[in-house]
């Protein structure tokens, strides 16, 4: 199974880049050597390397720079997403991409489904929900997989924030009215890895779009919370102690983009096809959070 891997040097895609090669081989492109808005290179790649599977690493992941920036996520997000499919679409090959929680707009009151209504808040929800809905047009073999909340040990991310401020400061807000749930870049790999090997065996997954997150709801707080208590637990010294993370709204944390308050993504889709069972956020969220904590001492 070839596979070529894009965006390699993402959260997700360095976990993938490590990961991918127990099920393939891999040939692993970060922006520097090829920029997927490059809509000729990407075709002559494909060409030359011939995968059986593009994995799309890659995309504009800067929520509150898209404001203002909505030409390069659309150009990232849209536009060479569907050169992607239409490239898949020609030489018969899958396509794996990635999507986000935030092509809906929260005011479910329950976790959301794949067949519900996408309806964006913010341009970097658009743009994404653009990628999707351009697969799906061009009706190549593809699996998308909807995300939520990436945090991984690789790149920056909320973690490293708050273990950052903590360090630095004797209390910290976070907050506490958005649901979802943390998802781990070895979770995100793990599920590929999973639909990789059926479409080996000849058991390819349908095609479409799966919501992967853990199990569980949670809040931006309670996973600072997790993570600084673990942090103490490890003997990690910080001036932020788990009792002084207070809880605020996100109307008392305004950002130039708009965030929705659930991002809780149902799981059941997925579920029915994994071969392992999905982990609670906990779990996945505290094997990130030694990780990352293990780096600190090592600093
Ligand atoms: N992070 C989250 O919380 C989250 C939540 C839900 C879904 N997702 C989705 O999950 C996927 C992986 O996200 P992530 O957290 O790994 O994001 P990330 O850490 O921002 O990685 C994205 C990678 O894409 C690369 N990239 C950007 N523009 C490119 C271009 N034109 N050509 C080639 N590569 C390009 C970036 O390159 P540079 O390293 O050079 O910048 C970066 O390495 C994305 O589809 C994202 O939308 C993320």
């Amino acid at each position: 199974m070839k596979i070529l891997l894009l965006g390699s040097n993402g959260q997700l895609g360095r976990k993938l880049e490590r990961q991918l090669s127990s099920i393939g081989s891999v040939t692993a492109f970060p922006r520097s050597a090829l920029d997927i808005t490059n809509h000729r290179a990407v075709r002559d790649a494909v060409l030359v390397i011939h995968p059986n599977i593009i994995v799309n690493a890659a995309a504009y992941t800067a929520v509150d720079q898209a404001e203002t920036d909505s030409e390069r996520a659309n150009s990232v997000n849209a536009d060479a997403v569907a050169n992607l499919a239409q490239i898949a679409r020609d030489q018969s090959l899958w396509l794996f991409h990635y999507s986000t929680d935030y092509v809906f707009d929260g005011s479910k009151q329950s976790p959301y489904l794949e067949t519900d209504t996408p309806n964006p808040i913010n341009v970097y929800g658009e743009s994404k929900l653009a990628g999707e809905t351009a697969i799906t047009a061009v009706d190549c073999q593809h699996l998308i997989f909807r995300t939520s909340w990436v945090i991984g040990i690789d790149g920056n991310n909320f973690a490293k924030t708050i273990l950052r401020l903590a360090a630095e400061r004797n209390s910290l807000k976070v907050i506490s009215d958005q649901l979802g749930a943390p998802t781990s870049p070895a979770l995100i790999s793990k599920t590929t890895i999973d639909a990789i090997r059926a479409i080996k065996e000849h058991e390819a997954w349908p095609q479409g779009i799966y919501h992967l997150a853990p199990h569980g709801v949670s809040s931006w707080h309670e996973v600072a919370k997790t993570l600084i208590a673990h942090a103490e637990q490890q003997g990690v010294q910080l001036n932020t102690q788990v009792e002084s993370i207070q809880a605020i709204t996100t109307a008392e944390y305004p950002t130039a983009a708009k965030r929705q308050l659930n991002s809780q993504l149902d799981t059941h889709k997925l579920q029915s096809q994994l071969s392992f069972d999905l982990p609670h956020w906990k779990d996945d969220f505290l094997a990130v959070a030694s990780d990352i904590v293990k780096e600190l001492e090592t600093v």
